[in-house]
C-alpha cells in the first residue's frame, strides 16, 4: 500500500472522525491482557475497526460517484478489518490503529513482509530481496514486537504472511519460490517465535480450498507449516491458520462453485468450510492447532471466476459477511475482514513492473491500480453487490 499524501492526511482526518461510543482511552484498558489461544478469543473480543480503514472508507464517501451509496457506504468504516502491516515504513500505521483501540477489541495486523515476497506472483513483490531475511527480522519483525510489547493492556490478532508457505507447497518449481524458500521458513518461525506474546493470537496463512484443498496438497501442506511451527518451539499463542485471505470462496456454498469442473473429483473441500475441517484433521496429524479464521470481506457473490485460481480483483464481487464469531462451525473460530475491501490486489496497467497477467483476465476489474492502492469504482461495486446489505 502506497501512503500519498492525500491518504495520510485523510487518514489524521479519519482517526478523529471515528465515533466516540465505543472509544475508550487507552489509559482506562488498566490490566495486562492474557489471551488463551487454546480457547476462541472472538468469543470476547471484536475485531478493530481500524482507523486507517475507516479513513480510506471515509474517503471513499466523500468522492462517492453515485450519491445514492452515502448512507450505506458510511457503515463499511464501522466494519472491523486487518491492518496489512506490508513494508517496514507502514509499520508506522501501528501507532495510530492502538490508539482508538478500545478496551474490548482486537486489533488485526497482517505481517506481511517476507524476503522475496510473493514469489509465485508479481503483484504484490515487497521491498526485501530473498537474500534479506537479516533485515526481516531486525527492521520489521524486531520493532513491532518491540510495539505489542509496549502495549500489554491491547489484545493484539496477527495473521502471518499470506500465501508464503502454500507458495513452498506448490510452487517449487518456480526459480523465484526455490530463492525465497529458507527464508520463508526461517521469517516465519522467527515471527512466531518473537511474537509469542501473551496479548497476541496467531493465525499462519493455509491459503484457501482451492490451494491446499487439492487431496495431494493437505498432507503436504500440514506438514510444512508443522515443520515452520516446530522450528519456532511451538509457540503456544498459535491457535491455528487462516483460509481464504484476500480469496473469494463462498464458506459453505453446497455443491462448491467448482464442484461442476472437470478435476473436481480431486479435491474434496470444494468450499472454506469443508477445507478448514479437511486441513484441520492433517494440521492435528502433522502436530499443528487446529482452529482457524476465514476471510469473508468480498465473497458474497460466486460464479465470477473463469478458473478456481484467479485471485485478482474479481470482477462483480460484493462484500461478505461481517466479522463475527458466530461462525456455527467449532473449527471455525470467526469470520474476518483479512483483505481490506476496496484497496487493489494488483496493477491492471501491462507496463507496470509488478503487472501479473492475472490482473488483465477477463474476470478481473479493469483498471486497477497497484496492490494496496484504493480503486474507488472497485470500493462501490463491492458496496452494491454486498451480501448481507448495508
Ligand atoms: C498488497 C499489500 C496490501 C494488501 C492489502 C496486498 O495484495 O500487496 O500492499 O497492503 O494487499 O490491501
Amino acid at each position: 500500500m502506497k501512503v500519498t499524501q492525500t491518504t495520510a492526511a485523510l487518514f489524521a482526518a479519519g482517526a478523529t472522525a471515528a465515533p466516540s461510543a465505543k472509544i475508550q482511552s487507552r489509559a482506562a484498558c488498566s490490566s495486562a491482557v492474557t489471551l488463551d489461544a487454546t480457547t476462541n478469543v472472538w468469543d470476547s473480543y471484536t475485531l478493530h475497526p481500524n482507523s486507517f480503514y475507516r479513513a480510506e472508507v471515509t474517503a471513499a464517501v466523500a468522492n462517492l460517484s453515485d450519491a445514492s451509496l452515502s448512507t450505506a457506504a458510511a457503515k463499511v468504516a464501522d466494519v472491523g478489518s486487518f491492518l496489512w502491516l506490508d513494508s517496514i515504513a507502514n509499520i508506522a500505521k501501528f501507532d495510530d490503529a492502538v490508539a482508538d483501540l478500545p478496551c474490548e477489541n482486537i486489533l488485526g495486523l497482517v505481517i506481511y513482509d517476507l524476503p522475496g515476497r510473493d514469489c509465485a506472483a508479481k503483484a504484490s513483490n515487497g521491498e526485501l530481496a530473498a537474500t534479506d531475511i537479516a533485515k526481516y527480522k531486525t527492521s520489521y519483525i524486531d520493532p513491532i514486537v518491540a510495539k505489542i510489547k509496549a502495549n500489554p493492556n491491547s489484545a493484539f490478532a496477527l495473521l502471518i504472511e499470506p500465501d508464503s508457505l502454500p507458495n513452498l507447497v506448490t510452487n517449487s518449481d518456480l526459480a523465484t519460490c526455490q530463492a525465497a524458500a529458507s527464508a520463508y521458513e526461517t521469517g516465519v518461525a522467527y515471527a512466531l517465535t518473537n511474537l509469542n506474546l501473551p496479548n497476541v493470537v496467531m493465525y499462519v496463512d493455509a491459503g484457501h480450498g482451492g490451494w491446499l484443498g487439492w487431496d495431494a496438497n493437505l498432507a503436504p501442506g500440514a506438514a510444512e507449516l508443522a515443520k515452520v511451527y516446530k522450528a519456532a518451539g511451538s509457540p503456544a499463542q498459535v491457535r491455528g491458520f487462516a483460509t481464504n485471505i484476500a480469496g473469494w470462496n463462498s464458506f459453505d456454498q453446497t455443491p462448491g462453485e467448482f464442484s461442476g469442473t472437470s478435476d473436481a473429483q480431486y479435491n474434496s473441500c470444494q468450499n472454506e468450510k469443508t477445507y478448514i475441517s479437511k486441513f484441520s484433521a492433517a494440521l492435528s496429524s502433522a502436530g499443528f492447532p487446529t482452529h482457524a479464521i476465514t476471510d469473508t470481506g468480498r465473497n458474497a457473490v460466486t460464479g465470477l471466476r473463469l478458473e478456481w485460481g484467479d485471485w485478482c480483483n474479481v470482477n462483480g464481487a460484493g462484500f461478505g459477511v461481517r466479522p463475527t464469531s458466530d461462525t456455527g462451525d467449532e473449527l471455525t473460530d470467526a469470520f474476518v475482514w483479512g483483505k481490506p475491501g476496496g484497496e487493489s490486489d494488483g496493477t491492471s496497467d501491462t507496463t507496470a513492473t509488478r503487472y501479473d497477467s492475472f490482473c488483465g483476465k477477463d474476470d478481473a476489474y479493469k483498471p486497477s491500480p497497484e496492490a494496496g492502492a484504493w480503486n474507488q469504482p472497485y470500493f462501490e461495486m463491492l458496496l452494491k453487490n454486498a451480501n448481507p446489505a448495508f
